[in-house]
Order: structure tokens, then sequence, then C-alpha cells
């Protein structure tokens, strides 16, 4: 029997890519989006537009409480404590950067900053640049068959010099949670700050801040069923209080004269020049939509699917898949078959996967492997997706080997 997503036709584009002969199967990489967002978008632009926090016209205050109720709702999910916590950004990497300069005061030389080995780029590259500019040192917790960080380890690697960690919640390569309760407190012991690459993990289920309680915490909208553009960093309170600005520019500012200016706090102190207005509305748009949903029935048919997709990978010889995933994902490869050319053929077929090293090079370096096919996988995905993805693998398999 297939597997149905009943909240499969509120994504118009699902349809328009099946008639396309298009399967989806890349929503790690980004995901389709719903008819609600669509229409707040269009609302938007279609009323007029117009700057946020500056103007008293009509449609300035119109934009920026339709903003500012963005802020509450990206709060709301989160279970942040107030809206001021919430600052956004064009990304999670901006996001990330924005923190590897906002705390680049706390670090001196010989402070270690600690990440793992399965970070995405962007949890990686904004440190290792910051351990370079301030001649610190990068420590890389290594993970366990199961693909989690291991805890052993960490609890030797961080010690008195740590300063920061920060991990992914969810990696975007093996799809397993990270044990973040019990790594956390081991920086907290040390007064390190934590910053968590919530990406791909605020996809699947709500987390509340406040539980996990990490001091940063950084999401994507565009993974989220959002638009593209917008971000957001959560700064627990007292935490938004480290960060240096980094940014300059208007709306920032408070005061400023020729040789010297004052910056407002978080959250508008680190939103320099006109944000992404429209996209800011429209993930507050998509986060009512999500909101809407029975989030144990969407987690439930995601489970299901998941497991589908990881007993179809199980039953053909020679597909490996890398870890342990535990959601939304599965990362593989085939013995004796190139990963690029087994994802040429897949394309050929309308199968929409990725392929290589998924922005995660050293981590790819460490599992011995030169790249890997992904099947990711969102709300909307049916069973029948994942049959026309076997059918297509099988026949590819057949035409390699
Ligand atoms: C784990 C992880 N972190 C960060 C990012 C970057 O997110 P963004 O596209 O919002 O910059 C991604 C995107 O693939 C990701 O998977």
């Amino acid at each position: 029997m297939s597997l149905v997503s009943p909240w499969r036709s509120d994504f118009p584009a699902l349809a328009i890519l099946e008639a396309q002969g298009q399967t989806y199967l890349d929503s790690a990489a980004t995901a389709q989006k719903p008819q609600a967002l669509i229409d707040a978008l269009t609302g938007y632009y279609t009323c007029g537009t117009a700057n946020v926090h500056r103007a008293q016209h009509q449609a300035a205050e119109r934009a920026t409480r339709a903003f500012e109720n963005s802020r509450i709702k990206v709060a709301h999910w989160l279970n942040a404590q107030s809206p001021t916590e919430i600052v956004f950004t064009h990304g999670a990497t901006e996001a990330l950067n924005l923190l590897a300069y906002g705390l680049e005061h706390r670090v001196r030389p010989d402070d270690e900053i600690v990440v793992s080995a399965l970070e995405h780029h962007a949890n990686l590259l904004p440190w290792q640049q910051l351990a370079r500019r301030r001649g610190a040192r990068l420590v890389v917790l290594p993970l366990d068959e199961q693909g989690l960080i291991d805890l052993d380890a960490a609890a030797r690697l961080i010690g008195p010099r740590t300063r920061l960690l920060a991990v992914s919640q969810l990696s975007n390569v093996l799809g397993a949670w990270q044990p973040l309760a019990q790594l956390l407190p081991l920086a907290k012991a040390q007064g390190a700050l934590t910053v968590v690459d919530g990406a791909q993990g605020v996809v699947h289920g709500r987390h509340d801040m406040q539980a996990l309680a990490c001091d940063f915490y950084v999401l994507s909208s565009h993974k989220l069923y959002g638009p593209e553009g917008v971000g957001a960093l959560y700064g627990r309170g007292e935490s938004l209080l480290e960060l240096h600005h980094w940014q300059f520019g208007g709306e920032m500012v408070r005061v400023a004269d020729f040789q010297s200016a004052e910056f407002h706090a978080a959250p508008l102190g680190f939103e320099a020049g006109t944000p992404p207005i429209g996209a800011v509305i429209g993930l507050g748009a998509t986060l009512d939509y999500l909101a809407k949903l029975d989030g144990a029935a969407v987690t439930a048919h995601e489970q299901v699917l998941h497991m589908k997709l990881l007993a179809g990978l199980a039953v053909r010889p020679s597909v490996q898949v890398l870890g342990k995933p535990q959601v939304a994902l599965a990362s593989f490869r085939v013995e004796g078959v190139h990963h690029g050319d087994l994802a040429h053929l897949l394309t050929e077929q309308g199968i929409a996967i990725r392929s290589g090293t998924h922005c995660a090079q050293p981590l790819m370096k460490s599992l011995g492997v030169d790249g890997a096919i992904r099947v990711s996988l969102g709300l909307y995905n049916d069973g029948t997706d994942l049959e026309r993805f076997f059918a297509a693998l099988d026949q590819s398999l057949e035409l390699l080997r």
C-alpha cells in the first residue's frame, strides 16, 4: 500500500514537478513552498511594499508590523523567552558568520574552538577562519560508528581552553540527531559559549530553546518550507549581550557622528541595512501554516517514509548507507559504482536527488569516501516518490553493471 501525504496538495510545485516527470527527493537542500507562503508573498507585494522601522506612512507601518509579527512567530516556534532573542539574517550561513565575527573578541591566542567532524562547511569555515585570525586552535570532535559525536572523546577534548563549541543538531549527510543534551553541558562547565546549527534539525519537530539551553541556535527558512534569503539567529538574552556588532550601516545605529557611533542592542543592532522584508513576512506565514498541522502526524508520516527508504536501501546488495540515519534522509554509495554516474542516470529518469560531498568535504574525507548520493524527504513526499526512486535506482544500477 502506498503511503500518502495529506499535505502534498498544499505545495503546488509538487503537482507541476510531477507533471514534468520529476520526483523531488532533495528537501534537505531546499524545500518546496506551501501555497500559504505564496499567498503571503503575493499579498505583501501586491498591497504595496515599504521599508521597515523607518517611515511613519501607512504602508511602512503595515510592513513593520508584519515584519515584527514574524519575529514573534519565530520566537514562539522556538519557545524563546522573548522576540528580542531573534535576529533575522540572510540565512543560516550568515548567522554563523555573524557569530564568528561577533564573538571574535572572546577568543585569544591558544584558545580552542570546538566543532565536530560532521559539520557542514557553514558551521566549520567561519570557526576555522576565526581560529586563524586569533591564533586559536580548532579542535574537531570525532564520531562513533553510528555517526554521532563521540561523547567520551568530547569529555576529553573540551577543556579549560575551550571558548566556543559549535555543533550541528542534525547532520545534513548522516541524518542523526546529535547528543546535545549531554554535549552542551560539557562546554558550559568550562564557561564556553555553545552554538547549535539547527539548519536541518529545525525542519523536523519542534525544538524548545529553553530546554535545549544553548547560547545560540541558527536556522534557515528555505529548508523549513519558507522563502530563501532569510534565516534566524536565536540568542539567549544574556548571551546576545556577548556579541559585538559586525555589520555597520543604516538601522543598526542609534547615534552617528563622523568619528564615532552608538549602536542598537539585539535584535536591531545586528540587522544592518534593509532586511529581506518580504521573505521575513513569508517565513512568518510559513510558520503559521506549519503550526496548523498536526505535528505528531507529520513526524509519524516522516518516520514511516524514512523507514521505507532505509528498508529499500538495505535490501539492495552493495548499497552502503553512511552512518545510521534517524530521520528524513539517507546518504549512500554503491560498491563499484561512482556516485556521479549513478546520480546522472537518476537525474535522467527525473529523480531529483543530490550527489557529491554535500558541503561537508572534511566529513567525507574522515569517512574515507569521495562523495555519496543523498535522498532527503519532506512532509509532502509520498510512498510513490520512493517507489519511483527505487525503480530508477534498479534500472540505473542494471545499466551501470
Ligand atoms: C547543516 C547545515 N548548516 C547550514 C546550512 C546553510 O544554510 P543556509 O542555506 O541557510 O545558509 C545548511 C544548508 O545546506 C546545512 O545543511
